[in-house]
Parts: C-alpha cells; structure tokens; sequence
C-alpha cells in the first residue's frame, strides 16, 4: 500500500451547459476523471432547479463513469423511493431536509448505494454526531448550496477538523467531502485539514487549463 493518500475527484457538471455535457465529461474521463457529480435541486430547498432523475438516468446510459448524486430537494423520501437500485455510487441528502435521517440511510443502502449527509454551512457537526456511525460520508458545504462558482467560506475549514477528529477517536469510517469554492488554490488546505473528497465544478470544467487541471487535482497527494 502507497504511503500516501490520494484524494477522490468528483466533477460537477452543473455549471456546464447542458449541450455540451457529453462532451465534457468525455475529455475529462480521458484525463483521468472517474467520478461525476450531480446536483439535483427542486427550487424549494434551494432557489434554483437543476435537472431531475430522469437526466441522471439518461446520462448513465451513455456515461461509464461512477455517478454519485447531491440532493438538495425538500422531499428526499419520496426522491429516493424513485431511483433505481446502484443506479448511483453515492447518494447524498441533506440532514436539514429530513426528520428521518436514519431511515433514509437504510434505504440507501438497500438500493446497494453508499448513504451520505451533507450539512449546510450553519449546520454544526454536532448535529450528525449520533449518526456518524451509520453514514458512508459527510458532505461539508463550504458554500450555501444552490450555485456554482461561489467563494468557498473559510470557517468551514474548522468542521473538516472536527470530522476527522470524531472519526479517529470514535473509528468511523465514513469519507469526508467538500463541495462549493473548490479551486486548486485551495484545495490542498481542505484535504490537510481531512477531506477525502473534492467535489468541484467551475474549478475544473470552466478553469481555463482544462482539461489538465485534472491532473492538478488529482496529484495532491499528503502522507498518511
Ligand atoms: C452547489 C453545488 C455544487 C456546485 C459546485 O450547491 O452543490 O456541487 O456545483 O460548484 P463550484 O465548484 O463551482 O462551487
Ligand atoms: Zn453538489
């Protein structure tokens, strides 16, 4: 085993437009991409809409890379009845979104998918400690959710710390992941502080070296 850790790139594809998806993710699967990310938002728990399953759907017919999905709508119950099994590597809802968070994490499992939660910037994580032994991974928005290309907040930084404490002490082993204001100015500081997984969308698709800034991302590599 390599003495160093790698990180996990996820790409966003939410600021792409949408006729020039297919194409994108095809040149960045060249350059080493493995994981993209959806952000599928109902214009309720956020401002905006995005796309829905059925995108997702269409786009695992002709994408053969992991799919993982982001969800930032204000019903994930009746969103997560709807997706096929496996269809995603990883789904993600938001801990704000549900009374049930538990519940969920079973479901997700039982479709054969990884179960994470993701937790809004003024969420502490103290509010998921009781379910840290459950979840496959924490979601750290380090923006508010609903739009790319936005700063990401500096104070999040502390949350990544106190994640990765609480998962040594306690032996989780859920991944971390960062979301929002990723740029490969600041992406070794967010997996310093513990992140696992980097979840970027104008940083990489709309950075003027792509498609090499791939590379960038994905040679940041730290001890164990
Ligand atoms: C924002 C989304 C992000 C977004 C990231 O709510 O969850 O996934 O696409 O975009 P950047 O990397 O541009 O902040
Ligand atoms: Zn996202």
């Amino acid at each position: 085993m390599s003495d160093k850790k790698s990180i996990i790139l996820s790409g966003s594809i939410l600021n792409i437009p949408f006729y020039e998806i297919p194409e994108k993710i095809r040149i960045a699967k060249e350059h080493g991409l493995s994981l993209i990310h959806l952000d599928i938002m109902d214009g309720v728990f956020v401002p905006q809409l995005s796309f829905g399953l059925s995108f997702a759907i269409q786009l695992r017919e002709i994408i053969d890379l992991d799919l993982e999905v982001h969800l930032m709508v204000v019903n994930p119950e009746k969103f997560i009845a709807e997706i096929p099994d496996k269809l995603f590597t990883r789904v993600f809802f938001h801990y704000e979104s549900t009374l049930y968070p538990l519940r969920l994490i079973e479901k997700i499992k039982n479709k054969g998918m990884m179960a994470g939660v993701a937790i809004n910037p003024s969420t502490p994580v103290q509010n998921i400690e009781t379910i840290l032994g459950e979840v496959d991974a924490v979601l750290v928005m380090l923006v508010e959710p609903g739009y790319g290309g936005q700063v990401m907040k500096h104070q999040m930084l502390k949350k990544i710390e106190q994640l990765n404490k609480l998962r040594r002490e306690n032996g989780y082993s859920f991944i971390i992941a960062c979301d929002g204001g990723i740029k490969i100015d600041n992406a070794r500081i967010i997996v310093e502080k513990g992140a696992d997984e980097l979840i970027v969308g104008t940083g990489l698709f709309n950075s003027p070296r792509f498609p090499g800034i791939i590379r960038d991302f994905l040679s940041i590599n730290l001890p164990r």
